[in-house]
């Protein structure tokens, strides 16, 4: 195993803290060997999690759609084991800023076939805190530039709104964007519109309306997203979910991707072309303020004001109708 500099201490593994240089799981593991698992990535910032209740209720989703069947209690299973690790990586202090993953896999069965004659197993548990790094300078200064991912998304594949751990089509999609010297892709639906980046979601912002793919577009739907969504109610923006093609972003006065442990990130460029102003917007730099203060914990859900405040955003107007598909 290659080991970073910054890499964690310990790992929580099934109830237990273990060093994280040692041999935690069984080779059978369902989720080694099959992808056979779900996760949560959340951040936790002066030792309180941040929108745990939302992270562990769609981690409920993600095992019911892979009827995995987790332990009853496992909010505060969770909420216990997040607290020991993130203490004893010395994170629990009032500037500790840490993101946290938990991976459920299915469990160790030892046999093989996708669903053996013995399923009798229980869940593999494993919680992980890695301190957060902010992020490159260029990527809030310039920008993302984002390319389309070859890969296509199904809105009728009842997996594309989970999140389990088989992602061997989002590592490719991020090669592919490495591969063309851009920073992330999206992916867009079977159809051609909009779906989601590789571990974000996407907003584009239009005179004064903030779009993003609606929940059919195959999208995870992100606990940042619906943030956004009530953030933008409150700051004078008008949230719009729907369909969005590869257009309506490279037109967009600005796009931004937002997830719980980047926060909001502006993307600048799509297809090797600016978007607006080919800068970071100034709703996307007030949405990252105003959403890295809330996890801080210095502002409620409430904060912020209703005219936009002291960005030059949402004064355009005009007709944001046009040549959109159905929503
Ligand atoms: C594919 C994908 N979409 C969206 C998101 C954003 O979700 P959240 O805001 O809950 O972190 C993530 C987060 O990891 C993701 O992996």
């Amino acid at each position: 195993m290659s080991e970073r500099s910054d890499a964690p201490r310990h790992v929580w593994v099934d109830g237990r803290l273990l060093p994280s240089d040692g041999a935690h799981l069984s080779a059978f593991d369902r989720g080694f060997q099959l992808g056979d698992g779900i996760f949560e990535t959340l951040r936790v910032r002066g030792g309180r999690a941040t929108e745990l209740v939302e992270h562990v209720r769609r981690l409920r989703r993600s095992a019911d759609g892979l009827a995995i069947e987790l332990p009853a209690d496992v909010e505060e299973l969770l909420a216990t084991g997040i607290d020991a690790l993130v203490a004893a990586e010395g994170h629990d202090g009032p500037d500790g800023d840490v993101a946290v993953r938990v991976t459920v896999s299915r469990g160790a069965i030892v046999g093989r076939g996708l669903i053996p004659a013995d399923e009798s197993t229980h869940p593999t548990i494993v919680i992980q805190a890695w301190a957060v790094v902010p992020p490159p300078v260029g990527h809030l200064e310039r920008g993302l530039r984002l390319i389309a991912s070859s890969v296509r998304r199904d809105p009728e594949n009842p997996l594309a709104t989970l999140k389990t751990t088989s992602r061997a089509d989002y590592v490719h999609a991020r090669l592919e964007a490495r591969a063309a010297g851009a920073d992330d892709a999206v992916f867009l639906t079977i159809d051609g519109f909009l779906s989601e980046a590789t571990t974000a979601n996407i907003f584009v912002v239009r005179g004064s309306e903030l779009a993003t793919p609606s929940l059919a577009c195959a999208i995870l739907p992100g606990t940042t997203r619906s943030w956004i969504l009530r953030w933008g109610s409150r700051v004078g923006l008008v949230p719009a979910e729907g369909w969005l093609t590869t257009r309506d972003l490279a037109e967009a006065d600005e796009a931004f991707l937002c997830s719980s442990v980047a926060g909001i990130l502006p993307v600048t460029v799509f297809s090797g072309a600016p978007i607006g102003s080919g800068r970071p917007g100034p709703w996307t730099m007030r949405a990252r303020r105003d959403r890295e203060a809330f996890i801080r914990g210095d502002a409620d859900e409430d904060d912020g004001d209703e005219d936009g405040g002291d960005t030059d955003g949402g004064e355009a107007g005009g007709d944001t109708s046009a040549g959109r598909p159905p929503r």
